[in-house]
């Protein structure tokens, strides 16, 4: 995330893991060919697919610029011929087991004469975009082979979620990961953090005068932050049945997005001083209890006008799975500006549309003024920040409703994104790749902030491992989620935003 102005990055190689698979074509293609199209892509560039079929480099390009052709004809688009001519310049595919040394002597070799072909400055990012059972191998056989010294030029790894399934699992990952590499040749990508609504918090809140005099526990009562899907589990059966809802999100993305609304100002937009207050914030969220979470799972229903089954029913689930598709909690974050404010989480699959938000409320105004309207007509004020789909920010007050007698009602000033900017065609992937090429690590995860996300969220899962859900399922497809989730706000006399798109002007 440049503070500065845009400019290319410098030569590089980037090598692929998984060169075939689904992450490689929907996202890491279409984003380098959108980085091109800005005039972001490295101008001298060699891209280098690895994975265990055997395809010549012509079969791989080919394939590869067929499925670029889908993505963009969604956006009614054609392939630009000169675009993808600055991404597939010199784009090599190299057969090989992710689990052989002999992969790695010829990766070794193959990045050496494209070095000195190409002058590349010895600068390789690497990829992983696969399975995470191959990352320990992956990061080992890259160390073990000389790969990752960067006394040349840099030697960048980038690593997808899952980090870990617990804390015991993401400390060992970290550890080999660790082993060859130093911290800083790390890129854990959450592509959240890739949402230009999560990366507009920051300018939101330090870029304005007028929020962060409010921003803590003497304006704001409570947090909601909602990550609603519509979708189920679709073709991800055998992975949901081993992760669930809770682990899936909340660890990453949830606390990703906590982080950015609760962190303390830093000094710089460093990386290291963003992630230092990040890691700082992690640290005062207080230990969570299994009253302060709620799981569910769907059931049939209907979801925007279609009949949809239960979790329980979805290929590749157990008919009694026990799996959460839905994860409510409250987080208390114990320093001097959130003390005695909760942060509430939910997100869930199969809720009644997909919709996510940060809702920022505020306290009450004393009532004395207005001892005759009845209370349900005063509401206090929210600040929203629309995540997705409708983006933008929402400001509700209340106003006067016109007449002659003092009637109140709640209004809403609106910022659309689109109303404004002119959004270049994006996958979301854009700004991640580009920082990792240029070498800002604002937008990843540091090893201790990942192990102290999970370090929160282990005695729920160990609670939850060691307890059957009772009701399971508990909440229709289509619904708004469980009704202990209700119960959880109604405990602090409170209660969710409708899950809704806010749409309009
Ligand atoms: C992924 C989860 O990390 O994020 C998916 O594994 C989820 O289950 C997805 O659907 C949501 O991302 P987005 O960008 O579609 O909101």
């Amino acid at each position: 995330m440049s503070m500065i102005s845009h400019k290319p990055p410098p030569p590089c190689a980037i090598v692929i893991f998984g060169a075939n698979g689904d992450l490689t074509k929907r996202l890491i293609i279409p984003a380098l060919y959108n980085l091109a199209r800005t005039g972001l892509l490295p101008g001298r560039l060699a891209l280098i697919g690895v994975d265990h079929n055997k395809k010549t480099s012509e079969e791989w390009a080919g394939q590869i610029k067929d499925f670029l052709g889908t993505v963009l004809a969604k956006n009614n688009e054609e392939i630009d011929n000169g675009l993808w001519e600055q991404v597939s310049r010199s784009m090599t595919f190299l057969s090989g087991d992710f689990e052989k040394p002999e992969t790695y002597s010829q990766l070794k070799d193959l990045l050496a004469e494209l070095d000195q072909s190409q002058g590349l400055g010895g600068n390789v990012l690497f990829y992983m975009a696969v399975a995470d059972r191959f990352f320990p191998t992956i990061a080992g056989k890259l160390g073990e082979a000389g790969l990752m010294k960067d006394d040349k030029g840099f030697r960048r790894l980038i690593v997808e979620k899952p980090f870990g399934h617990d804390l015991a699992s993401a400390k060992s990952l970290n550890a080999c990961l660790l082993k060859y590499l130093k911290e800083e040749q790390i890129y854990r990508i959450d592509h959240f953090l890739g949402k230009e609504t999560v990366q507009n918090i920051m300018a939101l809140r330090f870029a304005n005068g007028l929020f962060e005099p409010i921003w803590n526990r003497d304006r704001i009562d409570h947090v909601q932050i909602t990550v609603a899907e519509s979708i189920g589990v679709e073709t991800r059966g055998k992975f949901y049945e081993a992760t669930g809802a809770l682990r899936d999100m909340i660890p990453n993305h949830l606390f990703q997005l906590v982080a950015m609304v609760a962190m303390e100002p830093p000094v710089s937009f460093q990386a290291e001083d963003i992630r230092a207050k990040k890691a700082e914030m992690f640290r005062a969220i207080q230990p969570l209890a299994l009253t302060d979470v709620v799981r569910g799972q769907y059931d049939a229903g209907m979801v925007q006008g279609e009949q949809v089954p239960a979790y329980r029913r979805e290929p590749n689930v157990a008919p009694d799975s026990n799996i959460e598709t839905y994860a409510a909690m409250r987080l208390k974050i114990d320093n001097w500006r959130w003390a005695g404010v909760p942060f509430y989480l939910r997100t869930g699959k199969r809720l009644n549309i997909r919709s996510s938000e940060i809702a920022i409320r505020f306290k009450q105004a004393p009532y004395a003024l207005f001892r005759d309207t009845p209370v349900d007509e005063l509401d206090a004020d929210w600040l929203i920040l629309r995540i997705q789909p409708d983006e933008g920010i929402r400001l509700r007050f209340n106003a006067k409703r016109p007449g002659p007698a003092m009637m109140l009602e709640s209004v809403s000033m609106r910022f659309n994104y689109k109303d404004y900017f002119q959004q270049a065609p994006a996958v979301g992937y854009e700004t991640l790749i580009y920082d990792c090429l240029i070498g800002d690590a604002t937008l990843f995860q540091r090893a201790d902030q990942v192990e102290a996300a999970w370090g929160l969220v282990e005695p729920v899962l160990q609670g939850w491992q060691n307890t059957n859900p009772r009701h399971f399922p508990n909440y229709a497809a289509g619904s708004e989620g469980p009704i202990a989730a209700n119960d959880l706000l109604a405990k602090d006399g409170r209660s969710w935003r409708a899950i809704r798109i806010l749409g309009g002007k």
